[in-house]
């Protein structure tokens, strides 16, 4: 059976003291109410990582994601963290490919496809992003769209380091729209990319990969998504703002 995760993505969101409130929140719920085995993941700004790591450690299922990582290694580049830096945290995750940053730091695919190396070298996982746009949705060629990101940014790894990575399919028109994909359209695209990585290194590998839904993931409709065959959790945006939401998106497998 493959891993179940849920993942919040704070983005540009909470103070030092504000992130340190919702974490210590969610753990204490995770730690009274999850049952069901699946894996925590809180993706924060990187001025939380350490300080989050050290307040969840001690609870069983949670773990910590950085929201990006850089290309470079070190040196001269202000402003940028590198994936050792992540790693130097305790930070277990890094969500690479979000389309707000592809979209808004023109992060290509071939950029992304040295930041998945970088994550890996650094033995950090990769929550590695994908989605179409509406404009794609509606063209009819969204599939052979998100296949084709798979493709440039991670086909070049061995069978080997691709057992290591997460996906997470996020349609762009989903994503803080209040307008989810139904539950059938985001179990095709799970299957299509699930198929797309068969075709690539075989069943063995693509069914051990978990593959995350985000986009308005909510409390009313996580249970849907999940129950879906191909679907393994989700990347949760707004909802993971509110310990209560997060948490009951958490126990809706
Ligand atoms: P929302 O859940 O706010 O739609 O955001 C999804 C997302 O972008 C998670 O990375």
């Amino acid at each position: 059976m493959r891993k179940h995760i849920v993942a919040g993505n704070w983005k540009l969101n909470n103070t030092l003291d504000q992130g340190l409130a919702l974490a210590s929140e969610i753990a204490n719920m995770v730690a009274d109410e999850v049952t069901n085995g699946t894996e925590v993941v809180l993706g924060t700004p990187y001025i939380h990582l350490a300080a989050v790591q050290k307040l969840t450690q001690k609870t069983a299922n949670i773990h910590i994601a950085a929201q990006d990582c850089s290309t470079h290694e070190s040196g001269a580049y202000t402003g940028e963290v590198s994936a050792a830096m992540v790693a130097s945290t305790g930070a277990g995750y890094v969500i690479i490919g979000h389309s707000e940053r592809r979209e808004y730091h023109n992060e290509s695919d071939e950029m992304l496809a040295t930041k998945i190396n970088m994550a890996l070298k650094n033995s950090l996982t990769p929550i590695f992003c994908c989605g179409e746009s509406l404009q794609i949705r509606e063209s009819g060629t969204h599939e052979n769209y998100v296949c084709q990101q798979i493709t440039e940014s991670l086909f070049h790894l061995s069978a080997n380091e691709f057992k290591n990575l997460v996906i997470a399919y996020e349609p762009i028109w989903a994503i803080g729209t209040g307008k989810t994909a139904s539950a059938q359209q985001a179990q095709d695209m799970h299957k299509a990319i699930r198929n797309h990585i068969a075709g690539k290194l075989g069943n063995a590998i693509a069914d051990t990969i978990p593959i995350l839904y985000g986009g308005s993931c909510k409390p009313t409709n996580a249970q849907e998504l999940f129950a879906q065959p191909d679907i393994d959790g989700g990347l949760i945006g707004g909802a993971s703002l509110k310990s209560r939401d997060f948490v009951d998106i958490v126990k809706s497998f």
